[in-house]
């Protein structure tokens, strides 16, 4: 079948297309460099900006792909939806197309999140305007670990298939008997990645040295919270005087009793309290157990806070989201994120995401982060003939990507559930 290809970045439905048999015969993309990458790619100029295309001019085709713009849906983005007036409403031109050229199927990719967003009206909005414009409405959550594939990333796929070739048939891929790859697999050896900088090296070998010596021999999904450390202050401080409060303990232990205003307590205290005058929820077991780790270990702990580079607040919060018996970080991912550093599986990669390339993830072991070809691989990108120049364009473009290869798995079961290339 013909395919069209808008918002099309990196070309991620391009290629799971493709690889099924399916020919693109129109594709637009806002950006020039991305642009001219998939030219280079694929052989075929983009059209720019969607909101101007003249319907009349696109070929004619069987299924539109649309993967829109997701940063006004996803959590991390303002939660605006339909009224975000850049990105919310460029849905609207994929309808627009569709209402003219009347393709069988549409496939769309968005955040899990677009079905909540604004109380559900957007998610209503976009489901209703397909169904009066003759289409049925499939759509699933599938991450890449779900078809074997070592990167966490829940993406919402959206199936519309036209309601006179719709048979009631379409099946989402079964994906129970695929293998599991391991990151380890993903992983090339080769020596030319890009090392860690070396104040990220020796931070993670000082953190490695607190928990080699604390007498700890599990974390289940705690923060080692350092400012903790010495530290008595009331977690919830929003209704403690300002005398009461001096007779407390501030981050790392610090006197309180001189001090001569709020200004100054709040100086000495964790700035993660700064904002609500407390621990945040989230953190508040966190802190407690690293108080308890303190008070049982205070010599070791205040030896190693002496040598912590506190320059950056996240550098003093150690996330386990690793193995809890194997507290060893050389063993796992690591990912520099603002709430701290956290500590992931080895085996699984998290979502590469697009607007943060400072969180690539990183593999302590070779004290180096994964490079751009390792996280097209997880993409199923990884044949392209181009990828971005430099890492933070290859990231921020792979990130925004679609995974190729979910998306072969669904266009496959089109395939055989439609009846088509039989
Ligand atoms: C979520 S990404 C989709 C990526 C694509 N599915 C892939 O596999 O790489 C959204 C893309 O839409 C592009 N875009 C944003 N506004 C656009 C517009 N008005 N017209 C065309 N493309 C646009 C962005 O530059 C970005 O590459």
């Amino acid at each position: 079948m013909k395919f069209i290809d808008l918002f099309a970045g990196l070309g991620g439905f391009h290629v799971g297309l493709a690889n099924n048999g399916h020919e693109c015969v129109f594709a637009c993309e806002i950006e020039t460099e991305l642009r001219d990458l998939y030219k280079s790619n694929y052989g075929i100029q983009p059209f720019d900006d969607v909101t101007k295309i003249d319907v009349t001019k696109i070929p004619s085709h069987e299924i539109i792909c649309a993967g829109f713009p997701c940063q006004p849906f996803s959590l991390a983005g303002q939660k605006k939806g339909a009224e975000c007036p850049k990105s919310g409403k460029l849905i609207e031109h994929v309808i627009r197309i569709a209402e003219f050229h009347n393709p069988q199927f549409i496939l769309l990719e968005n955040v899990p999140n677009i079905v909540n967003i604004a109380n559900g009206t957007f998610w209503s909005y976009l489901t209703n305007s397909f169904k009066n414009i003759g289409y049925k409405i499939y759509h699933k959550i599938i991450s890449p670990v779900d078809i074997g594939i070592p990167q966490n990333r829940k993406r919402i796929f959206i199936v519309a298939v036209r309601k006179d070739i719709d048979n009631g048939n379409f099946n989402w891929p079964d994906t129970t008997q695929l293998k599991n790859i391991d990151l380890s697999e993903i992983l090339d050896k080769s020596n030319i990645h890009k090392h860690l900088e070396s104040k990220k090296t020796m931070l993670l070998k000082h953190w490695q040295k607190l928990l080699n010596q604390l007498s700890i021999s599990e974390l289940r999904s705690t923060s080692l919270v350092a400012p903790e450390f010495g530290a008595t202050y009331p977690h919830d401080f929003q209704q403690i005087s300002f005398e009461e409060m001096k007779k407390y303990k501030g981050a790392y232990g610090q006197d309180l009793s001189n001090c001569n205003s709020w200004d100054e307590i709040m100086e000495k205290l964790p700035s993660y309290t700064n904002k609500y005058f407390k621990i945040p929820d989230w953190l508040v077991k966190s802190a407690l157990k690293s108080r308890e780790l303190f008070s049982q270990n205070a010599n070791i702990c205040t030896k190693w806070v002496a040598k912590l580079d506190k320059k950056n607040n996240s550098w003093q919060i150690l996330e386990w989201r690793g193995n809890f018996n194997d507290l060893n970080i050389y063993n796992h991912l690591v990912q520099f994120r603002a709430s701290g550093i956290r500590i992931l599986r080895p085996n699984v990669a998290p979502s590469l995401i697009s607007m943060t390339p400072t969180q690539i993830p990183i593999i302590p072991s070779e004290d180096r982060y994964l490079s751009p070809y390792e996280a097209a691989k997880l993409q199923n990108l990884h044949k392209l003939h181009q990828l971005p120049q430099g890492t933070v364009k290859a990231f921020k473009a792979l990130g925004n990507a679609v995974n190729a290869k979910i998306v072969e798995f669904i266009t496959k079961n089109l395939n055989i559930d439609y009846g088509i290339l039989n």
